[in-house]
């Protein structure tokens, strides 16, 4: 089986790090000896858009639905503003190819340790699956600015939930939540203080949990209460639905409390099928660290098994677990970890240690 990806390295580190993971996809690859990728590599970046005036060209949506998945490294660079950059790129990707859930698995890889608190000490003290809307909400695009960015500036920003977006990611959470051994699902809003998008999504919790009762334990938390849960309990959760905002940025807490934004992957799912999914480390282009090969491209190596596990289907399970298995094994010798989690090894250096382990796995 051949599966086809479309590889859209991006900017800064998107480019070390994608080429990373191919790399060591194609080791799982040969190792395993029943699939391989072909890849179609888009040059669409910053760069490029700077030189062309165009991020994507008008038929990219077609171009990327000719693939099975897409795996994504980073957009962004400073001489384009951000907002241009997301705009242009990742955002109408994840919205056209439909891909309302993002995944966002965190936890402390074994033989590591979490930076921040002395409770960490075992893996199982922070293990979450962060399930974030990822089609509507403050991300929606909404809004508008009157005069300018002068005096008089008015500018709106509305976000937009709708019956349907909100309960259809609610359903995935449930689900995810009851496929882990936990089975504890925590849901968090800002309902207290947004009274009307959040207060459905109250509403909608609550409808769905029914269809779960007694099979999954369900809790509720503002957001802003949650970052501290997350920091002084990380063991009381397991599996956390939010807005795209929200998730947003617990997702990057979450990667830091379990060791570095640079080991968390995320995988964009349209769970229909009908149109490629994109798998992509959650973390940016890092323009502070960018050409200097030191990029962790753990996150990265994380995305690419869970790309590997959606296009099996249920078939290539093992395979992504081995994938997981060489990860870790490798982050348990501290001589080949990156800086960011302690260690000076580059980024080349950890994507052979992982490749020979996937040999030995
Ligand atoms: P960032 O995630 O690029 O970097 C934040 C900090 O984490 C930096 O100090 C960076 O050096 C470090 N870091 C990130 N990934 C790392 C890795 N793999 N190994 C070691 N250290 C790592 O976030 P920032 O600086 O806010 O954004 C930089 C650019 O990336 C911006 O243009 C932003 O818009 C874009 N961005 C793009 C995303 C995407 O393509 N999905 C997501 C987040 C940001
Ligand atoms: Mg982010």
């Amino acid at each position: 089986k051949i599966y086809k990806i479309a590889a859209i390295p991006g900017d800064g580190i998107g480019v070390d790090i994608t080429e990373a993971a191919v790399q060591a996809l194609d080791k799982l690859a040969e190792t395993n000896g029943t699939f391989s990728f072909e890849y179609t590599t888009f040059d669409w970046s910053s760069s490029a858009y700077l030189e062309r005036g165009w991020y994507m060209p008008p038929d990219w949506a077609e171009q990327l639905r000719k693939h099975d998945a897409i795996y994504f490294g980073a957009v962004g660079w400073p001489s384009v503003p951000d907002h241009i950059s997301l705009w242009q790129m990742i955002l109408p990707i994840r919205q056209q190819m439909n891909q309302y859930v993002n995944v966002r698995p965190t936890r402390i890889l074994r033989g590591t340790r979490a930076p921040v608190s002395q409770l960490q000490e075992k893996p199982s003290d922070l293990d979450w699956i962060i399930v974030r809307e990822n089609s509507e909400g403050e991300y929606a695009g909404q809004g508008g600015t009157t005069h300018g960015h002068g005096p008089n500036a008015i500018a709106t920003e509305l976000a937009i939930f709708t019956r349907v977006g909100i309960e259809r990611i609610m359903r995935f959470a449930f689900e995810t939540a009851k496929s882990r051994p936990r089975k504890k699902l925590t849901m968090v809003t800002k309902s207290n203080a947004q009274r009307h998008g959040m207060v459905l999504w109250d509403t909608v919790f609550n409808d769905v949990a029914k269809d779960y009762e007694g099979v999954v334990e369900h809790d509720k938390m503002l957001v802003d209460a949650m970052t501290v849960r997350m920091v002084n309990k990380p063991e009381s959760m397991d599996t956390i639905v939010a807005t795209n905002l929200h998730a947003d940025i617990l997702s990057d807490l979450a990667a830091a409390l379990a060791g570095s934004i640079g080991i968390a992957p995320s995988s964009n799912l349209d769970p229909t099928r009908e149109n490629p999914s994109m798998f992509e480390p959650i973390h940016g282009s890092a323009p502070d660290i960018a050409g200097q090969g030191i990029a962790n491209p753990v996150g990265a190596f994380w995305s690419a098994a869970e790309m590997v596990r959606w296009l099996g289907k249920g078939d290539l399970d093992g395979v992504a677990d081995q994938f997981m298995e060489a990860i870790e094994n490798v982050m348990g010798d501290p001589k080949t970890r990156t800086r960011d989690m302690g260690g000076s090894a580059s980024t080349t250096e950890v994507t052979k240690a992982v490749c020979e382990e996937i040999g030995r796995v």
